[in-house]
């Protein structure tokens, strides 16, 4: 099985967390691509959807499905999104796809977060994949500065200018033993927005595609 299909897999069995006549928080990335195709078999049965970017916006009105402002509502019952990497706490990194400010938001909104991936994102320790940290442009290279007190080898993301109009610094090699520490921590640096640690908000149910079906961790 590829991993492409693993991430299917895992984005079809999503579906059974959609309830009938409720607005759908949509995430971003291939993983939710994947879910946005078998959302689209529902359409008829969901009042819309609330998107984290502007690709997942495009592919859910492409497919006719309704997309909702947030500010539009007062509760959101289910979050549907990947993730770059997810430890046995539920606890994520994300922001691969430099959607991780709207994600957080609409996850902050979400009573259930379900988190769809295929196996290798599953890790002991968070932080072999670089993490994502979107900027305000004037500040970048403070941050990175910042960054690097912190023993992170910050990397400006090239040619990536993100939904808000902002900049993206991957921070690799941090040691990331706590995940909950480690969001605030970057979150009091002036100039950043969003840092892509999902700790203070983790998935409340993890759908994990592998080459023996799709398992539940709850
Ligand atoms: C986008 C994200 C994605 O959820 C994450 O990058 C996983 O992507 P994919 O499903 O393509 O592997 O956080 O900002």
């Amino acid at each position: 099985m590829t991993q492409d299909e693993m991430k299917r897999d895992a984005a079809w069995a999503a579906l059974e967390f959609v309830s009938e006549d409720s607005i759908v928080g949509v995430g971003t990335g291939s993983t939710v691509n994947h879910f946005i195709d078998a959302l689209a078999t529902i359409k008829h049965t969901l009042r819309g959807a609330v998107s984290s970017s502007e690709q997942s916006t495009a592919k859910l009105k492409q497919l006719g499905i309704e997309v909702l402002d947030l500010n539009e509502i007062s509760e959101l019952s289910v979050y549907i999104d990947g993730a770059d990497e997810i430890n046995d706490q539920k606890q994520m990194i994300k922001g691969g796809g430099a959607a991780l400010t709207r994600e957080k938001i609409v996850a902050a909104v979400a009573k259930t977060f379900v988190c769809i991936v295929d196996s290798t994102k599953q890790v002991n320790v968070l932080g072999k994949f670089p993490l994502p940290i979107e900027v305000i442009p004037m500040a970048s290279s403070y941050v990175s500065r910042e960054l690097q007190k912190l023993g992170a080898t910050p990397v400006l993301r090239q040619g990536v200018v993100t939904d808000n109009g902002n900049l993206i610094i991957d921070a690799h090699d941090l040691q990331i033993a706590d995940a909950l520490a480690l969001e605030q921590q970057l979150n009091n640096i002036v100039g950043v927005v969003t840092n892509g640690l999902f700790a203070r908000r983790p998935a409340d149910i993890v759908l994990v595609g592998s080459s023996n079906g799709t398992s539940i961790l709850k």
